[in-house]
């Protein structure tokens, strides 16, 4: 019998009950190495839909489909212990019905494991966050720039430069948290909006390209180690590993074409 007690990972009720009291930190990953390096020291982990853009080379979120995202989402659930994961929904997995948003999402929560879901929208998905939290399934809300939008919006642009717009950005985070979600994402808004929002809402904002004042923060893993050819301005990189990769793969490229590899210690005899 192990004498160990079981690791236990962040729940949802955790996440919200860390609002305006420490920093809650936050990363993508999307595959089951990098995840446990991440799961050493992220409070949740998104397996967000920017998996399409950054591994798989989409240009936008909009074609990734809800089998992808099981995948990746199951990959990241069998390589971590601690940290929460929330699975992002694609775009047309749920916007049409409440109903149809509840099938989906019933079927990542089962097929990967994953504790809660995040989808896109304000006020407009109000309804569904509170059918689907009503039965079970702990929602994050995304609001600012969604890129699911990213038509309607004409791009990836950040919100709320008009101060005119601020009050709709305000009533979304409003009523996502009525609704019942338990944390909100706040993408790409001006400084003083997402300021505004944190002090909206009871429950924890967390930022990406918005203010340092949210109460969590999350980044693309591959965007802040430096693996993507273009990053949002707003990214701080904290690593460089394309040209690591680079110069391994050049190495080994011109070990092979001299004849050098694999060498003595690297060939079984
Ligand atoms: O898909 C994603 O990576 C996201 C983050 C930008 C929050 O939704």
């Amino acid at each position: 019998m192990s004498t160990q007690a079981p690791i236990r990972r962040t729940t949802v009720p955790q996440i919200r009950a860390r609002k305006g009291v420490d920093p809650i930190v936050s990363l993508t990953a999307y595959h089951a190495h990098t995840a446990a390096i991440v799961d050493k020291y992220a409070d949740f982990i998104l397996v967000g839909d920017s998996l399409g853009m950054v591994m798989h080379g989409m240009d936008s979120t909009i074609g990734v489909p809800l089998d992808l995202m099981i995948m990746h989402g199951r990959a990241v659930v069998r390589g971590t212990q601690r940290a929460l994961i929330v699975v992002d929904m694609p775009f047309g997995s749920y916007e049409e019905s409440p109903n149809m948003a509840f099938r989906n999402g019933a079927r990542i929560m089962k097929e990967t494991g994953c504790g809660a879901l995040k989808l896109e929208g304000g006020a407009r998905m109000a309804e569904t966050i509170h059918f689907l939290t009503e039965r079970g399934i702990p929602v994050m809300a995304h609001i600012g720039l969604t890129p699911q939008s990213s038509h309607v919006m004409g791009g990836f642009k950040t919100q709320g430069r008009d101060e005119a717009s601020w009050e709709a950005h305000i009533a979304d985070a409003r009523a996502v948290a009525d609704a019942g979600a338990f944390a909100l994402v706040v993408e790409g808004v001006v400084e003083g909006l997402a300021d505004k929002i944190t002090a909206a809402v009871a429950i924890p904002t967390i930022g990406i390209g918005a203010s340092v004042n949210c109460d969590g923060q999350i980044l693309v893993l591959e965007d802040m180690l430096g693996l993507n050819p273009w990053v949002p301005k707003f990214v701080k990189k904290y690593g460089d590993l394309g040209p690591a990769i680079e110069r391994a793969v050049a190495d080994y490229a011109s070990e092979v074409r001299t004849r050098a590899f694999p060498g003595d210690d690297h060939v079984y005899r």
